[in-house]
């Protein structure tokens, strides 16, 4: 990464090699640009739905708002329990469950409770880079799974096989994936149990995009397939499924000794979730789930435009099966992505995250999110287009 070109500021070139940090800069750079459309945000940009507002408004104004247990109010872990139970087929109860300030504050206390120095946890790449500095603080370490394009992302079995050493202790599966929206299909995930039961490792599955899958792919949870359930821990939020980013509400299934143990670290760093947030999280869980397909179904639509939109620039990219984003192939422009990146932001004011915020071996993506309007996509494509020409010609 040293080779970037000078031009780029030093806030981006200091942290080029780390994936969370080079994302943090790039989103501080683009402040500076009024005009500037987020095409790097992860964050739903569509409204909560009226029912869940509604739901936290009434449990201030009858002042609910008391300290919760810090696994969460016995309600909700309640309705998650039964919510896996319906739509993952998990064998799970109140007591297998547990509510976290959002799946980031999940990804890290589950590393913190799992791993003892030196175990290594399979990753698959590239992979969201919180997952990173999870494992490294925990005092773990990364053992990438490679994956690519010729397979849509979906993870290999024998590639996770191959990683395997006697020091391995879990294997992380993020399906649908951030950032390449693939999924790990059900016979992957088969054959990956299979694997993970004979080397009696634990797998943590982050299905936090699992609503949003497109075409006729199907999202599937490991967790439910005989002899996983002792070794699962399914990690899931509000935030991509009810657009509740700013709630910070996650959460948890796992064996009853790793949520015991996992809510003894989260009541030394946070303590509970927010209690207007867990009456949210009831409110979403048990009323309408009609918001969720009208989500998808715009989703799908800015999916489509993007897709043809890239395409008529002459970009490929990976088929997109899942989640909100579009993994971009950018090498035929020949510019590196964490440079792609500023370039774009500075001569287009549109900010896309370079696939290096994704891990190192990623500079020849992008990763474009759909979470704009459509009018906001097109007119972020009409600015890219002399830009991308541009650099093209110089090649
Ligand atoms: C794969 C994945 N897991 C977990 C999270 C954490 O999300 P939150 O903390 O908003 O629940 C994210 C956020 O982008 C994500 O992409």
């Amino acid at each position: 990464m040293n080779n970037l070109n000078p031009n780029i500021p030093e806030a981006v070139r200091a942290v080029a090699s780390d994936g969370t940090q080079l994302r943090y800069a790039l989103m501080e750079l683009s402040a500076q640009y009024k005009d500037a459309i987020a095409l790097g945000r992860g964050d739903p940009d569509l409204a909560t739905p009226e029912h869940i507002l509604a739901a936290v408004e009434e449990s201030i104004i009858q002042q609910k708002t008391g300290l919760t247990p810090v696994a969460g109010m016995p309600e909700i872990r309640e309705a998650i329990a039964k919510k896996f139970q319906r739509e993952n087929g998990l064998s799970v109860s109140a007591e297998n469950v547990m509510v976290t300030t959002g799946g980031q504050e999940a990804l890290y206390l589950l590393m913190q409770t799992l791993l003892d120095p030196g175990d290594e946890v399979l990753v698959p790449d590239p992979r969201y880079t919180s997952y990173d500095e999870a494992i490294e603080s925990a005092g773990g370490k990364m053992v990438m799974v490679p994956t690519d394009q010729v397979d849509a992302f979906n993870l290999r079995p024998e590639a996770v096989e191959a990683a395997i050493t006697p020091k391995t202790k879990a294997l992380l599966i993020i399906t649908p994936s951030n950032p390449t929206g693939g999924i790990v299909t059900e016979e992957r995930l088969r054959e990956i149990a299979a694997i993970a039961i004979k080397h009696n490792l634990i797998v943590i599955s982050d299905e936090i995009y699992e609503k949003f899958v497109y075409d006729d792919w199907k999202h599937f949870s490991i967790g439910s397939l005989p002899g996983m359930e002792d070794r699962t821990i399914t990690l899931n939020g509000f935030s991509k499924t009810y657009a509740m980013t700013g709630f910070r509400i996650g959460f948890v299934a796992a064996p009853k000794n790793f949520i015991d143990a996992m809510t003894k670290v989260k009541a030394i760093t946070s303590g509970p979730v927010a209690t207007i947030s867990q009456w949210a999280g009831i409110a979403a869980l048990t009323g309408s789930q009609a918001p969720i397909e009208e989500f998808r179904q715009i989703y799908s639509e800015r999916r489509r435009f993007m897709m043809d939109g890239l395409s008529a620039m002459g970009l490929t990219y990976s088929d997109p099966r899942g989640a909100f984003f579009l993994w971009t192939d950018c090498s035929s422009i020949g510019v590196h992505s964490t440079e792609l990146s500023y370039l774009l932001l500075k001569e287009a004011q549109v900010l896309i995250f370079p696939g290096t915020g994704f891990g190192e071996n990623w500079g020849g993506y992008l990763r474009i999110s759909l979470l704009q309007t459509t009018d906001l996509l097109r007119e972020a494509l009409d600015r890219m287009k002399p830009v991308v020409e541009k650099y093209r010609a110089l090649r």
